[in-house]
């Protein structure tokens, strides 16, 4: 059994911050979205793992994840030319891929509890495919399931229509059949080979298509408040799962209430936290409040400020802001600071399409 895991994409709705990242490098819980999905995999006990990546942001990915020595694995990057679709990555992934049965793990999706149950699930039917399905109030976002007397008759891909409240997340099982479905299907509407016509494929030749649904917490983290939800949802499950770790400084003048992790060479200096809330290394927090469901990346500074439920990424400088900031992405080396000068103005320098709510 091998892994797929996307890592490419343009993230073109979680802009300004995927300008300069790769979307599945941003820090979730202070840790790269993407390890999220290794992990998962590994802890399903799968060694063997191919990362698709695009000939222009791969680079960063494969600086980043290195050759899965980390995980004592081995990572083997695939490169898809052009983003034409998830079939398509499937498609580009047959030679390492060979005859082995796989997950195909879409690298932006965040669940909790991990994917072993499905895992087994699939080793345990004789399908050829196995769906995860997830409930959502918002089905025409996704690909949806048709379902009749416990069989999948029919999936679409972001139908007006939807034909149930299920969602197809991205993760998929699949034996080696879906290569014939993706070598046969023709690009969609989006003009994507779409991995929604692979199953239907599978589904029209009488190929077994099961699936699993996940009754815990699942997102597919395409827009800002999503990622702001997924780093909620993993802060909780971390935090619940583990004594408070505080290995930076914590003054006698700060207060701590609740679950916190202040990671190594943090300061903390009177300061009132209130987890969940995670202070990555070498971040100092001055005369300020950090509420719950924050992560402060590394190499970060807040002074004289209030936070709350809100992704900082590293090296960014909050600085004298009266009003408590909230609901908030920060990208890398992002500054937010108090001016003193006459004429009392807003200065703001932004890149494109940034957002800003004064
Ligand atoms: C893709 C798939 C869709 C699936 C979703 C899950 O959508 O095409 O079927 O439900 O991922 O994250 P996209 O992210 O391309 O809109």
């Amino acid at each position: 059994m091998k892994a797929l895991i996307t890592a490419g994409g343009k993230g073109t709705r979680l802009r300004p911050i995927t300008h300069t990242n790769n979307k599945h490098l941003i820090p979730i819980a202070n840790k790269p979205m993407i390890h999220y999905a290794i992990e998962a995999v590994v802890e399903a006990g799968i060694k063997e793992i191919g990362i698709v990546i695009n000939p222009d942001t791969g680079n960063e990915i494969k600086e980043a994840l290195g050759n899965g020595e980390k995980w004592d694995i081995s990572l083997t990057y695939i490169i898809q030319e052009n983003p034409i679709g998830l079939a398509h990555v499937v498609k580009v992934s047959e030679s390492f891929i060979k005859d082995d049965s796989f997950v195909f793990y879409l690298g932006d999706n965040v669940i909790v509890g991990g994917i072993k149950r499905f895992l087994e699930e699939f080793r345990n039917s004789n399908n050829n495919c196995q769906l995860v399905l997830s409930k959502v109030k918002d089905p025409q976002r996704f690909g949806v399931p048709e379902i009749k007397k416990g069989k999948i008759i029919k999936v679409e891909e972001k139908p007006k229509a939807p034909k149930s409240n299920f969602a197809v997340t991205g993760i998929y099982f699949y034996d080696s059949h879906i290569f014939e479905a993706v070598n046969n299907i023709k690009p969609g509407w989006r003009g994507e080979l779409e991995i929604s016509d692979a199953h239907q494929y599978l589904i029209d030749k009488e190929y077994r298509v099961g699936y699993s649904e996940i009754t815990g917490w699942w997102k597919d983290t395409g827009k800002p408040e999503d990622l702001i939800e997924a780093n909620r949802l993993v802060l909780e499950q971390i935090i619940n799962h583990k004594e408070s770790i505080i290995q930076g400084k914590v003054d006698n003048h700060s207060e701590i209430i609740g679950k916190v992790i202040i990671e190594k060479e943090a300061k903390i200096l009177n300061s009132n936290i209130l987890g969940p809330v995670i202070i990555g290394k070498n971040t100092i927090v001055e005369n300020s409040y950090i509420g719950p469901f924050t992560a402060i990346y590394y190499d970060c500074q807040i002074l004289n400020s209030e936070i709350e439920y809100s992704i900082i990424m590293e090296k960014s400088k909050i600085i004298d802001i009266e009003t408590r900031i909230e609901r908030s992405i920060l990208g890398k080396s992002i500054e937010i600071v108090k001016g003193n000068s006459r004429p009392k103005t807003q200065r703001f320098i932004l890149g494109d399409q940034s957002n800003i709510k004064l």
